[in-house]
């Protein structure tokens, strides 16, 4: 049975968080990245974008066709520190490679998915996480995308969360796909990844049912604590709680097409407030990642996928 998202709020209405964000969408919002944004149609899309100016941009830079068959295989390596005032001086210099929004179907190809994990292992990182959207719009693709993401599982431990995609077309078979492939899919679960290290994982925002007091009461109070969820506007309702130090997320694709001076004209509900890199919350830094593949109109502009090396620096 599912758990009532009211009751799992309560804490965090003591503690005067904005419960917008914290309770289920209406049906309505829910549908939005999908039937909105994924039906968006390549001729709605550029027609939205010129209405900024857009279009003389975007035809200097070689136009529909570097945007749809060259930037969405330039995957680029982001490396990102991260000084955390919770780490132990031992665990200085852990490496976490980040993936995510692989969006396995017709627009990403398996060697898109091979190059970025070939990408991750060369690293030799010591954790890898996966910060969900696995599948694009059928979870018939799971099996497919584990099976090319299996590498990871083998080279070092690696973590995942589940996206709005995944939860939409199949929780189950795409968690059990992963799980079969070696990656252990945390939904509001917490795993010790090293002595005093702590990474939980957060049911998907939007079409789940994220419970982040349960990933709390997993963890010891003393613990640097890292939690993966899908949707980076959710950060508001982790930091609140005063117990994380980063979140990682993904869901924004970075817009995946940003117009200089302007920015991304469409980014999905829930990734608006923070849609790409680096930000300081106060107690907690969130960490969002463009994803390594893409949702349709398959094109991006100013928006390279990415892999990120995330290194913790402990306080000097
Ligand atoms: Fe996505």
């Amino acid at each position: 049975m599912s758990p009532s998202l009211g009751s799992e709020c309560r804490p965090l209405a003591d503690s005067g968080v904005d419960l917008s964000l914290c309770r289920p969408l209406p049906p309505c919002d829910r549908e939005y990245w999908s039937d909105t944004v994924d039906r968006v149609t390549r001729r709605k899309f550029l027609g939205q974008i010129s209405g900024c100016g857009g279009m003389l941009v975007l035809s200097a830079a070689g136009g529909v066709g570097y945007m749809s068959a060259v930037e969405p295989r330039r995957l680029v390596l982001e490396r990102v520190d991260v000084r955390v005032e919770t780490l132990p001086s031992r665990l200085g210099g852990f490496r976490i490679v980040q993936l995510s929004d692989i969006h396995c179907g017709p627009d990403v190809r398996a060697q898109d998915i091979a190059r970025a994990v070939s990408m991750s292992i060369d690293l030799e990182p010591d954790l890898v996480v996966l910060t969900g959207d696995y599948v694009y719009q059928s979870a018939s693709y799971a099996d497919a995308c584990a099976g090319e993401l299996a590498p990871l599982a083998r080279a070092t431990q690696a973590l995942a969360c589940l996206g709005n995609h995944d939860c939409r077309r199949g929780a189950v078979k795409v968690a059990g796909a992963l799980t079969k492939a070696g990656i252990v899919v945390l939904r509001n679960e917490a795993r010790c990844v090293r002595d005093g290290l702590w990474v939980g994982g957060l049911d998907d925002a939007l079409v789940g049912w994220p419970n982040v007091n349960r990933v709390l009461r997993q963890v010891p109070s003393d613990a640097t604590l890292l939690v993966l969820v899908h949707e980076p506007d959710y950060a508001d309702v982790v930091a609140a709680t005063g117990r994380v130090a980063l979140q990682l997320s993904g869901h924004s694709h970075g817009g995946q097409v940003r117009i200089p001076l302007v920015g991304a004209p469409v980014l999905p509900i829930l990734a608006r407030k923070y849609p790409a890199g680096l930000y300081d919350l106060g107690q907690m830094r969130l960490y969002v990642n463009r994803g390594v593949g893409l949702t349709r109109p398959a094109i991006r502009f100013n928006c390279r996928p990415e892999v990120t090396l995330i290194t913790l620096l402990s306080p000097e």
